[in-house]
């Protein structure tokens, strides 16, 4: 059992309130909230030590230098890297625009690029620009009805045109955590590389990127309780050394004349042209060690107790559909029949709780959902049973009247 009262203490904006009601926040696939520790860095960098990284020869320069680089050791342990693996980015989204950009050159025509239906638009849409370019193919894993890659089909989907496979690991529509180990292994049997998506799995779930033999991961740091702006591209080094770098500029360089020649510097700082989000990437370090003092583990199996008391509570609400009611993990899609997704999140807003409504980015859900647009609550470690039970009494008790009341 979570110390939630210590946990929660940690978290000042669940003091606050919405719409005048204190504030049940189950939007954490979007976003998490941030640890007081978080706060501390950032206030601290902005107030006293808000000069540039790796370019001052001064004290200030050489401290906030140090630091930065020592988040890099911090992220690598987190997730059982090398420090000169990671990169650091803006977010997820740069980090896969960086790689599928980065492998361009790798793909020649009629290659295939394999993903799933599942994936969001930051690791669909680079793919689909790329294959129009290299004139390559998009295919898709074939699903189980509910919507999990179905191992009985994997021999086939490996077919010998794939060259990259690019997934996400865990849905953040769907909640399911696809079976990356199987599919790592006969890709490697096959000379494929593996690129995760790790948006909504690192925050969750114990990472170990040697162990699963991953060949590139990448994910957001504000998903996982940092601020905005960094994220982490992991590559294993003999592929970062194969990745064309999509951003140059100061930073990344060795040397360049006026002839052209560029001499970039070695990985992974030739990724990470110009200026970083310096207080966020020191502000993830702090957001690691707040996840290590709870515990990966005990993080997924808290979400797992909401969820799974949640879903419980709402099973006999006739006017509730859930589309995912054997998700792994916190993340639960659902919808009031004869109420806009909107309109509903709009009133449960109106009871103080947050929840996302819409298609999550992932505009080919509904291929396998039969819906675009859904509800979707998703659990944290700080959250609740008290939380979810507020939630429940509010749908049950959900009109369309009440909703349109919002309105008038
Ligand atoms: N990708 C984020 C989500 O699922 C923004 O909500």
């Amino acid at each position: 059992m979570l110390d939630l009262n210590h946990i929660r203490a940690q978290f000042p904006i669940l003091k606050t309130k919405m719409s005048g009601k204190p504030l049940i926040y189950f939007d954490n696939a979007a976003t998490t909230l941030k640890p007081q520790s978080v706060i501390n860095d950032v206030t601290r960098i902005l107030s006293s030590q808000s000069v540039n990284i790796h370019r001052g020869d001064y004290q200030l320069s050489y401290d906030i230098s140090n630091e930065y680089e020592e988040a890099r050791v911090s992220v690598a342990k987190f997730i059982n890297a090398d420090v000169n693996e990671i990169v650091f980015t803006s977010g997820a989204t740069e980090g896969l625009n960086a790689i599928a950009y980065g492998l361009e050159h790798h793909l020649n025509e009629g290659d295939v690029i394999l993903t799933t239906h599942t994936d969001h638009a930051s690791n669909l849409l680079p793919w689909i620009e790329v294959a129009k370019r290299r004139k390559a193919k998009i295919e898709y894993f074939k699903l189980t009805e509910e919507g999990r890659i179905d191992l009985s089909k994997l021999d086939q989907a490996l077919h010998s045109k794939v060259k990259f496979i690019t997934l996400v690991h865990v849905s953040n529509v769907l909640g399911f955590i696809n079976p990356v180990e199987d599919i790592i292994k006969m890709a490697h049997q096959r000379n494929m590389v593996v690129i995760l998506d790790g948006a909504q799995s690192v925050a969750h779930i114990k990472m170990d990127v040697k162990a699963l033999d991953v060949d590139f991961l990448a994910w957001s740091g504000h998903k996982m309780c940092s601020p905005t702006g960094v994220g982490v591209l992991y590559g294993k080094k003999e592929w970062l050394e194969q990745l064309k770098s999509i951003k140059l500029g100061g930073g990344s360089n060795a040397q360049f004349n006026e002839q052209g020649e560029v001499i970039l510097k070695s990985v992974p700082t030739r990724f990470e042209a110009g200026t970083p989000a310096i207080e966020s990437t020191i502000a993830l370090k702090s957001a690691l060690q707040f996840l290590d003092s709870v515990g990966m583990h005990h993080i997924h199996e808290h979400e797992v107790i909401l969820k799974n008391h949640f879903l419980s509570k709402i099973q006999d609400f006739k006017h509730i559909t859930v589309y995912n009611p054997s998700t792994d993990t916190g993340i639960v899609i659902f919808n009031v029949e004869g109420i806009f997704a909107q309109d509903a999140a709009a009133y449960l807003s109106s009871h103080g709780i947050a929840v996302r409504a819409g298609n999550h980015c992932a505009k080919l859900i509904h291929h396998v959902i039969g819906v675009t647009e859904t509800l979707r609550a998703s659990f944290y470690v700080y959250n609740t049973i008290d939380e979810v039970d507020h939630l429940v009494e509010v749908l049950r008790d959900i009109t369309l009247e009440k909703c349109v009341d919002l309105y008038i």
